[in-house]
């Protein structure tokens, strides 16, 4: 075990390329701030495009020699990475907080969703494996190799940063990649640095791992169209996404890319529901972390027959909610990430009663600590409906009959997760397979992630699976490779 692991992890201002930690060259500055008091973290200077093409160099030529070790000395890093999240939980759970402005309930969910698809990752290099299938020409054999991709371009958010960069970088890692990886500029630090320390602590070899801070809009691009790339993984929202596959897949290159993008999940509640149970569910799947999650419940769509006890139960139980210091344990909402997403949650508010809705629940927005809205009377086309809302404001549907709640809520650009509450569990799996969307709930929030099942969207909320076999697929290509093994007759 190396000796700085008992250091803390506490200095952060320089970028991570080719296994070394040096500083940007660029003239621009990231100021990292804590989103509830406005302390700066740390200052980063950001880098150029020539240090991104140093990262891109570096992963390159790391990658040859890394795909070639054994599937035992790769799974043993993740291993290690595993134990060291373990010792350094607290400072980790930490960094989230005063980073990303996440309560102490959602930072020990995002660890834990981190720590899961680390130790998922762990067992990918003993569990890629090839087929032999049959030939029609006589005398062939047929194989399909599952080989490494070569360099990974990750580009990842700022609402889960840790877990929803290592959902991208511990499996291609461990599927023997390289990764160039460029962390939101809202959260550098639980993003992509801290795992980069974590990395080379647990003796990942230089230069698989390049962490290149710096703004979306000067280097977005440049990481995206390098040649050096084969596949992009974006988390984001649907703008940049659409701009990200585009330009992979324009000019000169054929990129394969999977794209994590908005979401705007339907949480249906049925006249025969247990209303006490979809209440607590409402709650907590509309305001983990303010609202800001791409499965976050964006609307609640009740039958008619229970809409009223609906409302009452939920704004009882949403009153309780404490709203302020996330590090407090009592805290269920802390800050909004910047004040760019505070104007947009200020500007929704607005419309929504503009448009009609019936406004039960606010309160003084104070800095970046916004308070629960919740509207009534909203309907499908209003935009609080049909837009993703990513803060803690919510609109309560009502729908007319079951029939009427499925319409309402396939009535989206989106399809990622989604959420039905019902007694009767046929009609829920009924209910569950007739919306368009990658995932769905019965009797549970549609904010789920587990490191071994399918996670992804459809429609506008992207292309790909997450975890499991299926980011096992995605990280690797298939080669086909055929042995003739005697003369083939040809026609001519
Ligand atoms: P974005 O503004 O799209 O930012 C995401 C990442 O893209 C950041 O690293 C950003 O860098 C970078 N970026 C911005 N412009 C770019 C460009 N032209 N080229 C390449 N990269 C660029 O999203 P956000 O505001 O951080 O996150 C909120 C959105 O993400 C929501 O819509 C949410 O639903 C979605 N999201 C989806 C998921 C899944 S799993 N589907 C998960 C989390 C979030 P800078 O920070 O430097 O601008």
């Amino acid at each position: 075990m190396s000796t700085n692991t008992t250091s803390a992890y506490s200095d952060f201002h320089l970028q991570f390329i080719a296994g070394e930690w040096q500083t940007g060259k660029d003239d621009s500055t990231n100021n990292n701030t804590n989103p509830y008091n406005g302390d700066t973290l740390v200052e980063i200077q950001q880098a150029t495009k020539d240090q991104l093409n140093e990262a891109y160099d570096a992963a390159t030529q790391a990658q040859e020699t890394w795909a070639k070790q054994t599937p035992a000395e790769r799974s043993a890093v993740l291993y290690k990475v595993v134990n060291i999240l373990d010792q350094r939980q607290e400072e980790i759970v930490d960094w989230l907080i005063k980073e990303s402005g996440s309560t102490r309930i959602k930072a020990m969910v995002e660890f834990g969703a981190t720590r899961a698809i680390t130790l998922e990752a762990a067992t990918f290099p003993n569990r890629v494996h090839g087929e032999i299938r049959p030939s029609n020409t006589p005398g062939k054999e047929n194989f399909i190799y599952r080989e490494p991709i070569g360099v990974v371009a990750v580009i990842s958010p700022w609402n889960f940063p840790l877990h929803l960069t290592q959902r991208s970088i511990a499996p291609a890692l461990a599927l023997g990649n390289a990764v160039v990886l460029k962390p939101a500029s809202d959260t550098p630090v639980t993003g992509g640095l801290l795992l980069a320390k974590v990395f080379e602590e647990a003796g990942l070899p230089k230069g698989l791992l390049n962490v290149v801070v710096g703004s979306g809009s000067e280097i977005g691009d440049a990481i995206v169209e390098h040649k050096a790339s084969s596949f992009v993984s974006f988390t984001g929202s649907t703008s940049v996404g659409k701009h990200i596959g585009e330009l992979a897949n324009g000019g000169e290159h054929i990129k394969q890319v999977a794209l994590e993008l908005g979401g705007n999940s339907p949480f249906v509640v049925l006249k025969d529901a247990d209303i006490d149970q979809a209440v607590k569910a409402a709650v907590f799947g509309k305001f983990l972390h303010q609202g800001q999650i791409c499965m976050a419940i964006n609307r609640i769509i009740v039958e008619n027959e229970v809409y009223d006890e609906f409302v009452e139960r939920f704004l009882s139980h949403v009153k309780t909610l404490q709203v302020g210091d996330p590090n407090d344990q009592g805290t269920a909402i802390g800050p909004i990430i910047n004040e760019k997403q505070v104007q947009s949650l200020r500007d929704k508010i607005d419309e929504a009663q503009k448009e009609g809705a019936k406004m039960l629940l606010s309160g003084e927005i104070n800095g970046q600590l916004v308070p629960p809205h919740v509207f009534t009377e909203v309907t499908r086309e209003m935009d609080i409906a049909y837009n993703e809302i990513f803060g803690p404001l919510i609109g309560i549907i009502r729908a007319k009959n079951e029939e009427d709640a499925l319409s309402i809520a396939n009535d989206s650009m989106y399809g990622l997760s989604s959420a039905v509450f019902t007694a009767d569990m046929q009609k829920g799996l009924r209910f569950a397979r007739g919306i368009r969307a990658g995932m769905t709930h019965i009797n549970d929030i549609p904010v789920n992630d587990e490191s071994n099942v399918a996670f992804g969207g459809e429609k506008n909320s992207g292309i790909g699976r997450f975890n499991g076999e299926w980011v096992l697929e995605e990280f690797t290509r298939t080669h086909w490779i055929s042995m003739q093994n005697e003369p083939r007759e040809y026609p001519f």
